[in-house]
């Protein structure tokens, strides 16, 4: 059973949670707010139920106000500076990425879309056995993508996104980090369905050691505990990605509450070719199409992110070509296009940052650990 009043909240919230995916106006002006608004919290407490009413009415052509009282209500064991600095890590969608911009990586693809965008748009759909995960790491060598896929889903889930940095939470005021996650979790559930992005997150739940300070073990304990709580309540809609290119440092109890592991590994012949392509496309250049696929095949081992440095080395061939005399009077039309000694040149300084030992490390713990095919 559920007092007028009590559907009243749950259903502007859901209203309001709804929005705040969409508008990234509106999480400014909360933040600005919920300090002001929390200083009156203590005394508003005591105030009749018949005012309360009013102010019901008129929260229909003035939602802030309502919105400020159910945040206060559910976030109101916590420090004003504390919400703050975690509304500002609510992610402002910079430049819009999409699914296609990552090259390759199709079964992570497919299965992040299965997991975070599907059951955002079917909440209904997606109950019971079929509920989807509230855990996924990526996990894979260095520059293959892990971070790129954490700004698509910020872009396309249509979720409040937010991005966490081991930095945020183990701030300088010994005993505030776990009370920041605490506040993390309370913000997510406010503003379901949120996504709560953890880029490096080896670095704030590595293995638990005897020798280390106090406080971030407070932090990880605290973490596995909000872990566990966002798992076990099947009706909230939070969601906790996680980034690293450590996996085998991760805490074992952080590592089942992450339940989907999914490897991101080094982009394949036809993804460097997309990278190079798409890269390629924004550029003058004259590459024919097998000397593109002379690049590929002389790219083996490459990382994403080794493929963007070798386009880039490329892309200043033209310019090192220049006389030095001419650099301030040449106009941009004169610089010549990009061709494939550019790339022959760039292939002798830009070497692949992944070593085979390396992935050896990463295929074996995807072997014992990850959900991949
Ligand atoms: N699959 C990909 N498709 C297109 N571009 C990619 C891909 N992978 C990497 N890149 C390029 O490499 C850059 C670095 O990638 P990103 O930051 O996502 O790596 P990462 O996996 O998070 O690395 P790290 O583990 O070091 O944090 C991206 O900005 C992008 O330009
Ligand atoms: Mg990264």
């Amino acid at each position: 059973f559920k007092t007028a009043r009590e559907q009243f909240i749950a259903d502007q919230q859901k209203k309001h949670s709804s929005q705040q995916g969409q508008s990234t106006g509106v999480s400014v002006t909360i933040k600005k707010s919920l300090g002001a608004n929390r200083s009156r919290g203590a005394s508003s407490k005591f105030v009749s139920p018949l005012p309360r009413q009013e102010e019901e009415e008129s929260g229909k052509t003035s939602n802030s106000n309502q919105e400020f009282q159910i945040l206060n209500k559910q976030l109101k064991n916590f420090e004003p500076k504390i919400i703050e600095l975690i509304m500002s890590e609510i992610m402002d969608h910079g430049p819009p990425v999409a699914w296609d911009d990552i090259a390759g990586l199709e079964f992570a693809k497919t299965t992040i879309k299965e997991i975070v965008v599907w059951p955002m748009l079917r909440p209904d759909i997606f109950t019971g056995l079929r509920g989807p995960p509230k855990g996924i790491l990526l996990f894979g060598p260095p520059g293959t993508g892990k971070t790129l896929i954490g700004k698509c889903i910020a872009c396309q889930s249509g979720a409040t996104f937010f991005s966490i940095s081991a930095s945020s939470l183990t701030s300088k005021w010994v005993g505030e980090g776990e009370k920041m996650v605490r506040a993390l979790f309370a913000i997510a559930r406010c503003h379901q369905p949120a996504v709560i992005f953890i880029d490096e997150i080896d670095s704030l739940l590595s293995q638990r050691t005897d020798g280390e300070h106090d406080s971030s073990r407070r932090i990880k304990t605290e973490f596995l505990v909000q872990l566990d709580g966002a798992a076990t309540a099947a009706e909230d809609r939070v969601l906790v990605v996680g980034a690293t290119n450590r996996p085998q440092e991760i805490d074992e109890a952080a590592r089942r509450r992450l339940a989907k592991r999914l490897y991101i590994p080094l982009p394949e012949a036809a993804a460097r070719l997309q990278i190079v392509t798409n890269l390629m496309a924004q550029e003058k250049n004259q590459l024919r199409e097998q000397e593109l696929y002379s690049v590929v095949t002389a790219t083996q081992g490459f990382s994403g992110a080794d493929m963007t440095q070798l386009c880039r080395e490329a892309a200043l061939g033209p310019i090192r070509s220049i006389q030095l005399g001419d650099i301030t009077t040449i106009t941009a039309e004169q610089v010549r296009p990009i061709l494939y000694s550019d790339f022959q040149e760039a292939l002798n300084t830009v070497r692949s940052s992944v070593s085979s030992k390396d992935l050896e490390l990463y295929e074996e713990w995807n072997k014992t650990f990850g959900s991949g095919r």
